[in-house]
């Protein structure tokens, strides 16, 4: 193909951010918020934006790794269009490196090859990670809802919520740097980081159990719960606690920051009838998004 273009989503970590790069499980869920990359074959070698030659970028790294798997020397132009608002724990970087793999996939071999896809999307995830688990990449590739772990991969689960309210505390942050803020304290704390690892993991076990029992309260607590070993763990902020503050005294079950965490996202557990006043209360503090669960994963787009 001379061009073509797809499309990845974005994602919330619903449990287990940070603990998933120590092999715990995490619940994670695609949003309707996504990337897409649309690439044209170019004359010259590399990857283009314009007249700008893009490199060591997520992008470009996933495409350079398409490239020399399809044996393919030519180079393409990039459109990279997103609703995902970067650096605040969304997946964003991960979706354009999914898209980016997916769109040159469609252009050298003609389909989508989903393994070369993941490969890609994290070679290009390690641009700007450290230590990257994979949940990011397999969400923003397989779409809906899933149980991730690093040793076993990512397997579907139904998550029956519709909506889930999204607070962004407006200070973005670097993924890597938490991560190793999170290794910092493992290293100094092993004791008390095992009990941690322990805990989430019941935790998790107990989340699948309120989600098949549609137990809002329930979750709401373990959420707050997650929030506070997240907290012990160095990777919560004034405005990720305040956040979750207004979300409890609006009404919310529960809430927790997702992804990286120190600032980015909030998540926040509300029933379906009462999540339009929580997020008009909210709003008058932080930017809110009100967003549907489990959008497709990677997929075609026309031109
Ligand atoms: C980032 O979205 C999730 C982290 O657990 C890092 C990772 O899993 O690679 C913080």
């Amino acid at each position: 193909m001379m061009k073509a273009a797809t499309s990845a989503p974005g994602k919330v970590i619903l449990f287990g951010e940070h603990f998933v790069v120590y092999d715990r499980p995490a619940i994670v869920s695609a949003i309707h918020l996504r990337a897409r990359i649309e690439a044209w074959i170019h004359d010259q070698p590399g990857v283009w934006i314009g007249s700008r030659r893009l490199v060591n970028h997520p992008a470009s790294r996933a495409i350079e790794y398409v490239f020399e798997k399809a044996g393919f020397t030519s180079g393409v132009t990039l459109k990279i269009s997103s609703s995902i608002p970067s650096s605040v724990g969304l997946g964003s970087s991960a979706s354009i490196a999914v898209a980016s793999a997916g769109t040159t996939s469609l252009i050298t071999l003609g389909r989508i090859d989903e393994e070369l896809v993941k490969l890609a999307a994290g070679e290009g995830e390690k641009i700007i990670h450290f230590n990257p688990s994979g949940i990011d990449t397999s969400i923003a590739l397989y779409g809906g809802g899933g149980l991730y772990t690093r040793s076993r991969g990512f397997t579907h689960i139904e998550i029956p919520l519709k909506k889930i309210l999204i607070i962004d505390t407006g200070k973005t942050r670097k993924t890597g740097e938490m991560v190793k803020r999170v290794k910092e304290f493992m290293e100094k704390n092993k004791e008390r980081f095992d009990k941690i690892l322990k805990r989430e993991e019941e935790l998790i076990e107990e989340a699948l159990d309120a989600f098949r029992s549609l137990d809002l309260e329930r979750l709401g607590r373990l959420m707050l719960e997650n929030q506070s070993l997240l907290r012990e763990v160095g990777v919560s902020s004034l405005e990720i606690e305040e956040a979750v503050k207004i979300a409890l005294d609006a009404g919310a079950y529960g809430a927790k920051l997702t992804g990286a965490g120190g600032g980015g996202c909030v998540i926040c557990l509300a029933d379906e009838d009462r999540i339009e006043g929580i997020s008009k209360i909210i709003s008058n503090r932080f930017k809110v998004y009100l967003t549907e669960l489990s959008a497709d994963g990677l997929r075609e787009e026309k031109i």
